[in-house]
């Protein structure tokens, strides 16, 4: 029997016969002693082997990494000098008296504390990639925000009600995975990309408070933070308005920040949608680092140097400027590669100025500004400039100026980038968790490729009160009752209040284009329901990836997923997805318009 995880064992059973079992994570033949670390989930111990105990010594030296051991010995302290603070087991040892091999291994693709591996090598071979201590620790961690989660929400009067993952497509706005039907030939359900008409539904229903820890499916272009297959904390509540369920959502992660790591988040700020744009060229800014963009479109309506004028007189156009304190002395091939860097969001330039000395603002040849572009401005204009950033000797400006939405990606982009890069040294960075609610996003955006409007956030997002009448006459500047969770730069949540009048819903599907016809079609379940009393309701859902991924410091949420998808939505340990034989496919009432290719093959 197993007395002890190998982890966990320490000066307290000093003395004390212990048994553990666990994997060889090293081996080390120190000329007639044999240590091995042995390794379970909480942890390394090191049992020691000497030739003394003859059976036990030479189980240890045919052991090789990732055998299978119970071992029973003897717990004392490791000799002067050899103590290991980091480890809860890092001052004692275990004296074998007898081992047993539980199972041999296979030599592994890699060894477990190897940190240079690829992410191929790690997905593909994941069953041993999880053996390692911080995927144990990061998917430990996962569930303890989980159980922390269902704890809030249940001490809250919130339900757990299950919602199907066989339904009708769902619009959150991506594409959706598709389930052929064997019974019914030629339908589809589609998997959901968000349990949203269920947990309405469920409101109409009279359930009052609900949620849900549960997948949603998008088929989506991938990214760091993006799977094809990921986990909402999803809930919805009855006649609360934004600010209560704003409330309950950010005292559920202040709560499970506290418990689990020992932070206290504070109070969030709410900033409106509008001022985020503005300041930051961002739905989510990353307030650690504290650089703002200054607005210069004004300014540049009325001069001559073409890249901004152009971009000012656009009707969608913006130039601001970004001021970095100290970024005077960035060289001319840091400023090349930050060139290069927003030209990837579809910048067609980074216009500068180094400001050498304030009080020599010139466009002239001795001037205190250094940059290609200040012979192109007036002296008024470049004044104006270092009076709106407010720019000091030794700081750079940068520019950007075109479509606002291209300004906004780059400048926004380049904003976080040299805020990582260069704000802890020169002032404008902070290594503190930054959360904030961003309010009042627009009801609409506008889809170039599409030619339309579409929801900003999903069609079922109630407008804020008095703009029900801008859905039709001013689309553009339609304000929604909806709000996003930001943490360190990324959306980890997003919800709103809902429409819970059908005529409301069908003037937002008519604002959206949808006919009478398709919005019956489509959505004749919702707003058939809606007609039968439903309650004013909202709420919101969760990232669960995304906020185990920052609450972890993992680069990627496939660092919290035990088996995620890589970019290109594939499954390296099972190859999904896989071809399938004609006769599933028949059953189906399929044929393949093309065979799969091993290029499209997993
Ligand atoms: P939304 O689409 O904003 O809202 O999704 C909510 C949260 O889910 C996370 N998320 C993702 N995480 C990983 N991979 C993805 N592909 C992915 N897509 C979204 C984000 C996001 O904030 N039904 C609404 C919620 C509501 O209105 O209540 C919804 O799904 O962290
Ligand atoms: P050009 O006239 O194209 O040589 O550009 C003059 C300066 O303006 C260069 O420093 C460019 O990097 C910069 N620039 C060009 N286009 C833009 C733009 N859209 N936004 C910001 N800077 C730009």
């Amino acid at each position: 029997m197993r007395t002890n995880y190998c982890g966990l064992i320490n000066e307290q059973y000093l003395d004390q016969t212990v048994t553990v079992k666990g994997w060889v994570h090293r081996r080390r033949d120190h000329g007639g002693v044999i240590f091995i670390d042995l390794r379970d989930r909480e942890g390394l111990v090191q049992v020691v082997i000497d030739p003394d105990t003859p059976d036990a010594f030479k189980l240890a030296d045919s052991s090789r990494n990732e055998f299978v051991l119970c071992v029973t010995g003897r717990v004392r302290l490791r000799p002067d000098g050899t103590k290991n603070d980091k480890m809860i087991s890092g001052g004692i040892e275990i004296l074998a008296k007898e081992i047993e091999v539980l199972n041999t291994a296979a030599t592994p693709p890699f060894q477990i504390d190897d940190e240079n591996l690829s992410e191929n090598v790690r997905l593909t071979h994941r069953v041993v990639d999880l053996r390692r201590p911080v995927m144990q620790k990061n998917l430990k961690l996962r569930y303890k925000v989980a159980m922390g989660v269902r704890r809030y929400l249940d001490d809250l009067g919130f339900i757990d009600i299950e919602t199907p993952m066989l339904t009708r497509s769902t619009p959150e706005g991506a594409r959706d995975y598709l389930v052929p039907s064997r019974v019914h030939n030629g339908y589809c359900y589609a998997l959901p990309q968000s349990p949203q008409l269920f947990k309405q539904l469920l409101m109409v229903a009279g359930f009052d408070r609900y949620y849900q820890i549960t997948k949603c499916f998008r088929d989506e272009d991938l990214r760091a933070d993006r799977q094809p297959e990921f986990t909402q904390i999803d809930l919805e509540t009855s006649f609360l308005d934004e600010n209560e369920i704003m409330d309950i959502a950010e005292g559920m992660t202040r709560k499970i920040f506290q418990d689990e790591l020992n932070v206290n988040l504070g109070e969030f700020p709410r900033m409106l949608f509008a001022d985020a744009m503005r300041l930051y060229g961002s739905d989510k800014p990353d307030l650690r680092v504290s650089l703002q963009f200054t607005e210069l479109t004004d300014l540049m309506k009325t001069e001559e140097f073409k890249v901004f004028r152009a971009a000012a007189d656009l009707p969608n156009g913006r130039v601001i400027a970004l001021r970095v304190p100290n970024g005077a002395k960035l060289s001319r091939k840091e400023i090349d590669t930050y060139t290069e860097f927003v030209g990837i969001y579809g910048a067609k330039g980074l216009a500068y100025i180094k400001v050498n000395d304030i009080n020599n603002i010139t466009n002239g040849e001795n001037s205190g500004l250094q940059s290609p572009i200040v012979k192109f401005l007036s002296d008024s204009c470049l004044k104006e400039i270092i009076s709106r950033t407010n720019a000091q000797n030794g700081d750079i400006i940068f520019f950007g100026a075109d479509k606002a939405k291209v300004v906004n990606e780059a400048i926004g982009a380049l904003r976080v980038k040299i805020g990582h890069e260069h704000g802890a040294a020169d002032g404008y960075f902070v290594d503190e968790w930054k959360p904030l609610w961003v309010t009042d996003f627009p009801m609409f955006e506008y889809d170039e490729d599409e030619k339309r409007w579409s929801a900003m956030h999903h069609p079922f997002t109630s407008p804020k009160a008095g703009h029900e009448d801008l859905m039709a006459s001013d689309p553009e500047h339609c304000l929604a009752r909806a709000y996003d969770m930001v943490l360190n730069g990324w959306e980890v949540g997003g919800g709103s209040i809902r429409i819970h009048r059908a005529e409301v819903q069908e003037k937002v599907f008519a604002a959206l284009n949808i006919s009478p016809e398709e919005q019956q079609n489509k959505f004749g379940f919702l707003l058939d329901n809606l007609k039968f009393g439903a309650p004013p309701h909202g709420g919101l859902a969760f990232g669960l990836d995304r906020l185990v991924t920052l609450m972890t410091g993992a680069e990627s949420i496939r660092d919290v997923i035990a088996f995620p998808k890589t970019q290109r939505a594939q499954c390296l340990l099972t190859n999904a997805p896989n071809s399938v034989d004609d006769r599933q496919l028949r059953d189906l009432g399929l044929r393949l318009r093309q065979k799969p290719t091993t290029e499209n093959q997993a």
